[in-house]
C-alpha cells in the first residue's frame, strides 16, 4: 500500500487532498523483518549512532522515566527522538519495565515505537517497540564489542550475569556478526532462567560448551567477555579481585558494579549525559569520585581514535540507551513492511482535516 503524505492535507479554504495514512505495525512483522538481519541491523544502529556523535542534526533529550511509587520495582519511559539527515524521521519510544511480569510467564519489557512525519509531525505508524528496542541494544552491544575488542586477544570465554531476554538478544547479535566461544557462561539467581537461556543456547548450535555457574566469583573470574543483563537496581558486584584478568565488560544493565569498580575501570559509555543519570553505577561513581575523570570517553570516541584502551585493567562499556537508535531502527523496519506491500493501515485514523469543520 502506498503511505499518502502527510503534508498531503488542507489549506484552510480547500476540501481535503487526502488524509494522512497511519500504520499499525505487529511484533511478528517487525520480527519477521529483522530476524536473520544482523549485519544490516548494526549497519543501521552504527549510521544512527553516528548521525548522533557526529552532529547529524539529531535531538536525543534526556528520556523521561514515569516512577509508580504504588509499584516501585516497574517504570515506565518514554525515549523521544529526532532524526535529520538522510534517515529524516521523528518518534518516541514509551517502553515499560515491570519485572513482576516474568514470574507469570511474561516479558519485563513492553512497548510501543511511534513514528512521525519529518515534515508535518503526523504520526504515521505505531509499531510494537519491545523487539525494536532488545534489537537495537544486542547490536549496539555486538558493534562496541567489535571495537572495544580490537586491542585484545580474541576471546573464547563469555559469560552472562543475568540470563533473561537481552542476554538471549546479546548472544544472538555477537553471534550474527561473526563471534564464536568455546565456552558460553550462565549465571542468574533463577534457576529456571539459566534452564531456559541453556535451552536456548543448546538450540542456537553456537555456543561452544556451556557451563552453569552457581558463584558471580566463578563466572565472572571464568569469562573473557561478561555481559551483564539482570534487573538488579542497586551494585551487588564490587571485589575488584574478580577482575583481576581485565576481561570486557558489556554492562548492559547499567546498575550491578559497585562504584569502586567502575573507578577502577577503562569506562566507555555510549553517551556521557545520559549514562550518569537514573542511580547507574557510572552516576554512583561520579558521585563518590567528585569528577568525571574516571570516563575514559564514548563509544564514537574509540571509534574515530581519538581515546586509546589500556589493557591492564578491565574495560566496561556501559550504554545508557538511546532513542534515536529506536526512532532508526524503527524506519527501517517502517521501510522494510512497507517495501514488502504489507502495510496495515488504519482508515480514517486522522479525521478531523478540515480546519472549519
Ligand atoms: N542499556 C540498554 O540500552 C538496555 C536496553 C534494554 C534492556 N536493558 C536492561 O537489560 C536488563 C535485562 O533485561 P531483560 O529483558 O533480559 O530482563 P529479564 O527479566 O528477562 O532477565 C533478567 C534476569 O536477571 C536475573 N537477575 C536479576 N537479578 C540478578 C542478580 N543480582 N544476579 C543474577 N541474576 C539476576 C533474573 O533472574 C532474570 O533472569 C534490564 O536491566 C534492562 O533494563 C538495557
Amino acid at each position: 500500500m502506498t503511505r499518502i503524505h502527510p503534508s498531503a492535507t488542507t489549506s484552510p479554504m480547500s476540501e481535503p487532498a487526502g488524509a494522512p495514512a497511519f500504520a499499525v505495525i505487529s511484533g511478528a512483522q517487525v520480527q519477521r523483518v529483522l530476524t536473520g538481519r544482523e549485519d544490516q541491523v548494526v549497519e543501521v544502529i552504527d549510521d544512527a549512532y553516528r548521525l548522533h556523535c557526529f552532529g547529524g542534526g539529531t535531538e536525543n533529550p534526556r528520556s523521561c522515566s514515569l516512577r509508580l511509587p504504588d509499584r516501585p520495582a516497574s517504570r515506565i519511559m518514554a525515549l523521544p527522538a529526532s532524526i535529520g539527515g538522510h534517515v529524516g524521521v521523528d518518534g518516541v519510544q514509551w517502553i515499560s519495565s515491570f519485572p513482576g511480569n516474568v514470574a507469570a510467564g511474561r516479558p519485563r519489557a513492553s512497548a510501543v515505537l511511534i513514528l512521525n512525519d519529518h515534515d508535518t509531525g503526523y504520526p504515521f505508524a505505531c509499531m510494537e517497540g519491545s523487539i525494536i528496542s532488545a534489537t537495537r541494544t544486542a547490536a549496539l552491544a555486538a558493534l562496541a564489542a567489535e571495537w572495544l575488542g580490537c586491542a585484545r586477544p580474541r576471546p573464547t570465554r563469555i559469560g552472562f550475569f543475568g540470563a533473561g531476554l537481552m542476554a538471549r538478544y546479546v548472544h544472538t547479535y555477537l553471534v550474527g556478526t561473526g563471534w564464536s566461544f568455546d565456552e558460553t557462561g550462565v549465571y542468574d539467581l533463577a534457576a529456571d532462567s539459566v534452564a531456559g537461556f541453556r535451552g536456548y543456547l543448546e538450540r542456537s548450535g553456537a555456543a561452544g560448551r556451556i557451563a552453569g555457574y552457581d558463584s558471580a566469583e566463578r563466572l565472572i573470574r571464568a569469562s573473557d567477555v561478561v555481559v551483564f543483563a539482570t534487573v538488579a537496581t542497586r551494585p551487588h558486584v564490587g571485589d575488584l579481585s574478580w577482575f583481576g584478568h581485565n576481561p570486557l565488560v558489556l554492562h548492559m544493565s547499567l546498575r550491578d558494579l559497585a562504584p569502586e569498580v567502575v573507578l577502577a575501570s577503562v569506562n566507555i559509555v555510549d553517551d556521557v549525559e545520559h549514562s550518569l543519570t537514573g542511580n547507574t553505577s557510572m552516576a554512583l561513581a561520579e558521585r563518590l569520585a567528585g569528577n568525571r575523570d574516571f570516563l575514559c570517553g564514548t563509544l564514537d570516541d574509540v571509534m574515530d581514535g581519538r581515546v586509546m584502551l589500556p589493557v591492564d585493567r578491565p574495560l566496561v562499556f556501559s550504554p545508557f540507551g538511546l532513542g534515536v537508535l529506536d526512532v532508526a531502527l524503527g524506519k527501517y523496519v517502517y521501510d522494510e513492511v512497507s517495501r514488502g506491500g504489507e502495510l496495515r493501515v488504519v482508515d480514517d485514523f486522522f479525521h478531523e482535516l478540515r480546519r472549519y469543520g
